[in-house]
């Protein structure tokens, strides 16, 4: 008997330790949202709480075919640009896109630009054909390559050699967006109308990091008392295959996370011992990288998107922002052979072990879940809004703000016309909006926005039904100015 008692003893203490262990295991895992977490103002949006239901249903649906479309994309893009499994010259997307629309009848070209899933008859243009032909081969063959050993495990084996042709309608629809986005829009509107039903990107550029940078200073200088300890990135990306100026010489990575912390550090808005960054993505590959990161010491490569045109220069600010990028978070370490000569080419940082430490990823749709039981200081998401209608924006807003705590606050480059009332809606004060010049020339210049929200103490019923009036000012003064002219906005690039 005795022994029976000390097992039971043992069995309870045991579950005792289990039952204090697993919800601080469990903490931070995301829950879909249902029609009670909505605040009054979206309750009107949705009749019942099963069209609500029904509604979530098919933004998840919506939200896999567009990230395995987006997949699909990339490795258009790679097969397009990649030098890493041929010798045939590279071919410019959107460059292609153009020869090929225009190289239509124009009846299969008007359908081609109306018609969302017409396939033109015409198949493949020659050289395109040419390098997927050469990247189905190299897929085939245990590639090295850590790009085209993710593209093998995306295409279904057994079906490679058919797969050139199967891959056609992909080309098709990167044809249509590219030739819509570059040479059929005339403002930005029209680009951004496209990027709320597009195939879902994971690109990913340094350039992000400026206007975060900048709003993270606003920030500081409105509330020096602020310390930073939990944050949460939505979207941070992965740069697999760009549409355009693909860089590959060096394994895909995600900077985001990391510029987030090398921002807080070196704003004296965090301690590195007490900093936590998650991050939450759609893209099951995006999060597999964070979840590899802490296997290995990570040297994280800077290069900007674009390089530095003597004819249209990067502005001293972001300049500024350049030369200190990183060195918060690491030391400087030799560059790459395959990337030192790239004017793009910035530093390699050796990033700490504590920083690595500090950053963890999960799979979770910002629209239709939430993390319930944690709430960060600080959320980021740039470059990921865009891809939303209005009732999508309205929902993400709104988990997000659940998941900050009373003061804490979002940053986001989000500029649509009804975003500051959106955000009010969901509980957001809005304290500035800046746009940061990366460059550019004086009438054409390369600009990003940066929002700063703060979450309200208020309870999220009792708001106001009209947002600030001063927060309108900004909207219509500065964004919807610049964009109306020439200026090139930098979610272009992602
Ligand atoms: C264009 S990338 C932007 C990456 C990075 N934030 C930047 O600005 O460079 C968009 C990222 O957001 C992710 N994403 C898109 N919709 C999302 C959603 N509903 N919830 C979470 N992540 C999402 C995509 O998978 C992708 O990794």
């Amino acid at each position: 008997m005795p022994a029976i008692a000390f097992t039971l003893n043992a069995a309870v203490v045991c579950l005792l330790a289990l039952a204090i262990a697993a919800p601080a295991a469990l903490v931070g895992v995301p829950r879909r949202i249902d029609f009670a977490d909505l605040p009054p103002a979206l309750h009107r949006r949705w009749a019942s709480p099963q069209e609500f239901t029904t509604y979530l249903d098919r933004v998840v649906g919506d939200t896999s075919r567009r990230v395995a479309e987006g997949e699909r994309e990339h490795l258009i893009y790679f097969a397009l640009q990649s030098t890493a499994f041929t010798s045939k010259p590279r071919l410019e997307p959107a460059l292609s896109s153009k020869a090929f629309v225009e190289g239509l009848s124009p009846v299969e070209r008007r359908r081609l630009l109306t018609e969302p899933s017409f396939v033109p008859s015409a198949g493949w243009p020659a050289a395109e054909r040419a390098r997927m032909a050469d990247l189905v081969d190299a897929i085939a063959s245990t590639p090295a390559d850590p790009r085209v050993a993710y593209f093998a495990q995306l295409l279904p084996a057994g079906e490679r050699r058919a797969t050139v042709d199967a891959l056609f309608p992909d080309y098709v629809r990167v044809a249509r967006f590219l030739y819509k986005k570059e040479f059929e829009a005339t403002d930005a509107a029209q680009v951004a109308e496209l990027y709320r039903t597009r195939a879902h990107s994971s690109d990913t550029q340094i350039e992000a990091g400026f206007g975060v940078y900048t709003g993270l200073g606003a920030i500081h200088a409105v509330d020096p008392a602020l310390r930073v300890r939990s944050v949460l990135v939505v979207g941070p990306g992965l740069d697999v295959a760009p549409r355009t100026d693909l860089v590959d010489a060096i394994p895909p990575q995600s900077y985001q996370p990391f510029a987030v912390a090398d921002a807080l550090l070196g704003l004296s808005l965090a301690a590195e011992d007490a900093l936590e960054i998650q991050s939450v993505d759609i893209n099951p590959r995006v999060v597999d990288y964070f979840d590899r990161i802490g296997q290995a010491p990570v040297l994280l490569h800077l290069f900007t998107g674009v390089p530095e045109d003597p004819a249209a220069p990067f502005s001293d600010d972001y300049r500024a922002y350049l030369r200190q990028l990183g060195r918060s978070i690491g030391e400087p370490a030799a560059p790459p052979p395959s990337l030192a000569a790239d004017r793009r080419y910035q530093r390699s940082i050796q990033v700490r072990p504590t920083v690595v430490r500090a950053l963890t990823a999960r799979r979770m749709n910002v629209v239709t879940e939430r993390i319930a039981d944690k709430q960060f200081d600080l959320v980021v998401v740039t470059n990921v809004l865009a891809y939303f209608g209005d009732d999508d924006l309205a929902l993400a807003l709104t988990n997000v703000a659940a998941m900050l705590r009373p003061g804490g606050y979002l940053l986001h480059n989000e500029s649509r016309g009804g975003l500051v009332a959106a955000a009010d809606s969901a509980g957001f004060m809005t304290k500035q909006m800046r746009t940061v010049v990366l460059g550019g020339t004086k009438e054409r210049p390369l600009y990003d926005t940066v929002w700063v929200q703060q979450r309200t103490a208020k309870a999220l019923a009792g708001r106001s039904a009209t947002p600030p009036a001063i927060a309108r000012l900004t909207l219509s003064r500065s964004v919807d100015t610049l964009t109306r002219r020439t200026g090139r906005p930098l979610r272009g690039a992602t």
